[in-house]
């Protein structure tokens, strides 16, 4: 264990995830403090914090010492008009979660929060509230490390590549479902560098998933194809992930510019509940190492909650 400022900061894995403890976050927090977790987030890619039991707006309190608030989701609301920031994120979740409900696709594969936007979001800060007694963990890699892992012919040749990312295309125009509707409506296709350099700590970043990564800009389809299986497998490495066990109260926050997630599914093999809360914080526009900024394809950036 570490001290660092006014925190505690105990490493979980190599390359990715510290518990900080000695700190309420239920309070208003010094800005040393907001420093220092700024600073172990930014070095250990997710952080996590036990027995917290915080209300919606202590929530949103303290993810507002860290950037400014999404809306719940951009594209399937949720939030209501007390916690606008607050998305439910609950076993079989719903969007809209207020009036005309309908299923979110339940959960995704690997990803990164919403890179089908040109400013995908910076971080996102997740609250267990009801927490299975055992499964339903949560795990993360870091893109850094993974970046840093391939040859540097590998780092050579994708540094100069693009990625077209967007939301999954319907599969027929005939079965639209309220889901591939509420995608359309607030459509946002973006390319971004296939490497970013991290704003804050100019780390190289591998800045792929496959979430929202459909296609690499100047390649076939097989050829993107093929890069992008190889990239997958590469990046969720066990050496490169994280694996969080939730306990209630608990809160995850990563760093969404150097990171992708997964979400557990095998909570679905069991009656267990989980009923979880998330304050996503906006973001910047990417940058490769050539200094080329991501291009927006389609769609308006992400704005903070007014
Ligand atoms: C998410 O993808 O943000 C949710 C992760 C989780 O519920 O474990």
């Amino acid at each position: 264990m570490t001290g660092q400022a006014a925190i505690e900061v105990t490493p979980l894995a190599v390359h990715i995830g510290a518990e900080i403890g000695g700190v309420d976050l239920r309070k208003p927090l010094a800005p040393d403090t907001v420093k220092a977790i700024r600073d172990t987030l930014l070095q250990w890619k997710v952080v996590f914090f036990r027995d917290q039991h915080l209300d919606h707006a202590q929530h949103v309190a303290f993810a507002r010492q860290f950037g400014d608030p999404t809306p719940a989701h951009v594209v399937f609301g949720g939030g209501d008009d007390e916690h606008p920031e607050i998305y439910s994120i609950a076993k079989h979740r719903t969007a809209n979660s207020t009036k005309d409900a309908y299923a979110v696709r339940p959960w995704t594969g690997w990803h990164t929060d919403i890179t089908a936007a040109i400013n995908p979001p910076m971080a996102s800060i997740l609250r267990g509230v009801t927490v299975p007694p055992y499964g339903g963990d949560t795990q993360w890699t870091n893109l850094a490390a993974a970046y840093d892992a391939l040859s540097p012919v590998m780092q050579a040749f994708i540094c100069g590549l693009r990625g077209v990312h967007r939301f999954d295309e319907p599969r027929s125009r005939r079965d639209l479902t309220d889901y591939d509707r509420a995608v359309a409506n607030r459509m946002m296709v973006s390319e971004h560098p296939l490497v970013r350099v991290h704003p804050e700590t100019g780390e190289k970043v591998l800045y792929v998933n496959p979430g929202f990564l459909r296609s690499i800009t100047g390649l076939t389809p097989q050829e993107g194809g093929h890069l992008m299986e190889m990239l997958y497998e590469h990046m969720i490495r066990p050496e490169f992930t994280v694996r969080f066990r939730w306990s209630e109260g608990a809160i995850a926050f990563w760093d969404n510019r150097a990171t992708a997630h997964l979400a557990p599914t095998d909570i679905f093999a069991t009656e267990f509940e989980r009923q979880f809360y998330r304050v996503t914080l906006t973001g910047d526009v990417p940058v490769g190492p050539d200094g080329q900024p991501s291009t927006a394809l389609e769609g308006a950036p992400i704005e903070a909650v007014g």
